[in-house]
């Protein structure tokens, strides 16, 4: 990888084996021009060719100068007010009440590796080798104000990151209002938007629209990423398939109120950007302070979706997630939610967790109720010590007694919540966020405590680290079920309430880093009633994330494909339930429950002491075969063969990273009747390898599996007869074959 700059013509070109990103400084404004994002084109001295004027109607910045309109220029990190009429990516609100802004272009510097961002989450190098970033400074002298933008682009793989920063050199205060983590200007329009959207219980769903004049956006005022839009999205060819093609990916590393803004103008030129959502955004920056975005990773492919999804993949698996659990197999865990509900005690957990040993599964988690008087979802968040008539040895004696059955124990926890009954909330009423003389609108029964508050980390931190210093735990599921209403904090003053949203998410991050500091072994899976928070911003704290509260198998094959477009399996928190499901009543088999969890983190969440013999023996078989095969789905490259959204057909793979072996999962939502051939033509296998099938005992060479594909319907040469015998699979079946390398 390279960064080349001109500095005669003063152009930058950051570029590796597979992009390109090329911008200048406009020689009479210093401001910044953007030139190109895309494909890896040859570097040249100078890219001046690239530059397009024309004369339009329009105002210009300088008199006589009809070509200095900035609406007319593409532009790098767009102001408001100076010419430009499209929304800006960053807004400033000065001491006499201006707006306008004027950050021109100082100086650049080039740092080997990737710098880490103070209190946030981000992407990150192992060795300098792998990364080079470019800073490039601007002054706004009214304003005596520097902006730092910030461009990595990394070595081996078609990733840039970007991130700003603002500072205060001046005397005075002022409020930045917009603080946009990156934005480009793409010259065409030609381009469909792409993103996941969902609500509760369906989360991730893929939307697809053509981009129309105007703005198209996605975006959170929730106070949480939400279950309405994933803090991602990409603009692809209209041309482009999951497998070829041209696709930009645009991913915000952040958890709380954000935002993701297309915009068309009237010469086809499309701006995108991404950062802190504006709206309810307000940060007062004093002298000598500084502020800093979010990270978003932007991605460009030419190999399609997939392709774009397996750069995020890899980069967020094992440059975003860190620590004990990065690189480590997770262990099958059972969860007790589903099973019991709040209506549990240690007699039932431990004859769970009994079964659950005997079955193959390695963790226990006992969720929600096993504190205060939570019997039901109105009380005691935030009364975090055991009820000791659910669990009279409390958690630390219950943990031991986990340990003494050999399996690890994990525990739930809603930190960030608050319930009126509880002594927390008695001593501290002011620490829930809400507004002075209005009433407080509920949520779950339940208010959010103020994180922007230091007090109240610390004392989350102390109430939770009682419980984790005592008790053998190994897992938390850090759950948040309520979105911000009234917000405002009593902890900030009067013109620093926009700062809440952002505090807020601050304060959370502290919470896991200080937990994480202290318990490093600890493995957290985080959860937002679902996947309301499932975004790269939290995977660096939680390697897992709980995909949804739908755990049903053919609601799941929609909400983890959509969850795969960004995110790594090694992420995704997947469970076997009980039928009929809980969220739809639907009957699925058990075999295809587990075909599709085996795709994700896998785990188990019902009451299996409850389970035929025969079940449970097939969860043996299940639970035994996720650990043979674990370390080849969360290593693997991860492909998306038949789409959920358009077909009653759906298939998935995963191939080694030597190509010597591959997992397939297909699924057929609905049985047919007298039904069509089916060939499945397989991806990203070695063309020149054989492999052997284990499910139908045949072999056939990678190219014949890639382009002919898997015969899928049974065969019945020579033994016609036998069809009327036969076992229909029915509504909901699934198959999983097992490819490995043979010699002939
Ligand atoms: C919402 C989560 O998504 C569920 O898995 C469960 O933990 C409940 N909260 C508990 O209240």
């Amino acid at each position: 990888m390279t960064i080349k700059v001109n500095q005669q013509t003063q152009e930058f070109h950051l570029f590796n084996n597979q992009v390109s990103y090329i911008f200048r400084v406009l020689e009479k404004s210093n401001q910044l021009e953007h030139l190109y994002y895309g494909k890896r084109i040859k570097h040249r001295n100078s890219f001046k060719h690239l530059i397009e004027r024309e004369v339009r109607p329009s105002c210009n910045m300088f008199e006589g100068d009809h070509t200095s309109s900035l609406e007319h220029i593409n532009q790098e990190y767009p102001s408001f007010g100076t010419t430009d009429y499209r929304y800006p990516a960053h807004m400033v609100t000065n001491n006499i009440g201006s707006q306008i802004t004027n950050y021109q272009y100082q100086t650049y510097r080039i740092i080997p590796g990737k710098p880490t961002l103070s209190n946030l989450p981000a992407t990150y190098v192992e060795d300098n080798e792998e990364a080079e970033t470019l800073e490039i400074t601007l002054v706004d002298e009214v304003l005596h104000s520097k902006l730092i933008l910030s461009y990595t682009i990394y070595a081996n793989r078609n990733v840039i990151c970007r991130n700003t920063k603002f500072i205060n050199e001046g005397r005075e205060a002022f409020y930045l209002t917009n603080t946009m983590s990156a934005s480009v200007d793409f010259p065409d329009d030609q381009f469909e938007m792409l993103h996941l959207a969902g609500a509760w219980a369906r989360e991730a769903h893929v939307e697809l629209q053509r981009l129309t004049k105007g703005i198209q956006s996605i975006y959170s005022a929730r106070g949480a990423s939400s279950h309405a839009h994933n803090p991602f999205l990409a603009l692809k060819r209209f041309d482009t398939t999951e497998h070829t093609g041209e696709v930009y990916g645009f991913s915000l590393v952040y958890s709380g109120n954000f935002l993701g803004q297309v915009e068309v103008d009237t010469y086809s030129v499309t701006r995108v950007m991404m950062g802190i959502n504006p709206f309810q955004f307000k940060w007062k920056l004093n002298p000598t302070k500084s502020f800093q975005t979010p990270e978003c990773v932007m991605v460009y492919s030419n190999e399609g979706l997939n392709g774009m999804s397996q750069t995020y993949h890899d980069l967020y698996r094992t440059r975003l997630a860190r620590g004990f659990w990065r690189d480590k197999e997770r262990p099958i865990l059972i969860n007790n939610w589903e099973a019991t509900y709040f209506n549990f005690n240690e007699e039932k957990i431990l004859s769970i967790a009994k079964t659950a040993k005997e079955l193959g599964m390695e963790l226990f988690v006992l969720d929600d109720g096993w504190f205060g008087e939570r019997h039901d979802d109105t009380s005691s968040l935030g009364d975090w010590f055991e009820n000791k008539e659910k669990l009279p040895n409390g958690i630390q004696g219950l943990s031991e007694k986990m340990e003494a059955l050999g399996m690890k124990f994990g525990l739930w926890f809603e930190p960030e919540m608050v319930c009126k009954d509880t002594k927390l909330f008695k001593e501290h009423p002011d620490w829930i966020i809400a507004t002075p003389n209005r009433r407080p609108s509920h949520g779950r029964n339940q208010f959010i405590l103020d994180f922007s508050r230091e007090e109240v980390v610390d004392h989350i931190f102390s109430l939770m680290d009682h419980i984790l210093e005592k008790s053998k735990i190994s897992y938390i599921k850090w759950d948040m079920n309520r979105y911000m209403t009234e917000p405002y904090s009593l902890g900030l003053a009067i013109d620093q309430q926009g700062e809440l949203a952002h505090r807020y998410i601050l304060g959370v991050y502290k919470l896991y880093e200080r937990l994480i500091e202290k318990y490093p072994e600890i493995l957290f899976e985080s959860c937002a009633g679902g996947g309301a928070r499932f975004n790269p911003g939290l995977l660096y704290y939680a390697p897992q994330a709980w995909a949804s509260d739908d755990t049903d198998a053919v609601e799941r094959l929609k909400i983890q494909y959509g969850t795969s477009m960004v995110y790594p399996l090694s992420s995704i928190g997947s469970h076997v339930s009980a039928v009929p499901n809980h969220q739809v009543h639907r009957i699925t088999p058990i075999d295809t429950r587990a075909n599709v969890a085996y795709f994700g983190t896998f785990g188990y969440e019902l009451d299996i002491t409850k389970l035929s013999e025969e079940e449970k023996e097939k969860v043996k078989e299940q639970t035994l075969f996720f650990k043979e095969k674990r370390q080849l789905i969360r290593n693997g490259h991860f492909y998306r063969l038949l789409n959920p959204f358009e077909s009653n057909d759906v298939s998935w793979m995963v191939v080694s990273n030597d190509r010597k072996e591959a997992i397939v999962g297909v699924y057929k939502v609905l049985a047919k009747p007298n039904d069509k051939y089916y060939r499945l033509p397989l991806k990203g296998l070695d063309p020149d390898k054989l492999y052997k099938i284990a499910e139908k005992e045949t072999t056939h060479y990678g190219d014949e599996l890639m382009n002919i594909g898997i015969i899928l319907a049974d065969d019945y040469t020579d033994r016609a007869g036998e069809y009327w015998s036969r076992e229909k699979a029915g509504d909901f079946s699934s198959t999983i074959f097992l490819l490995k390398e043979v010699h002939e």
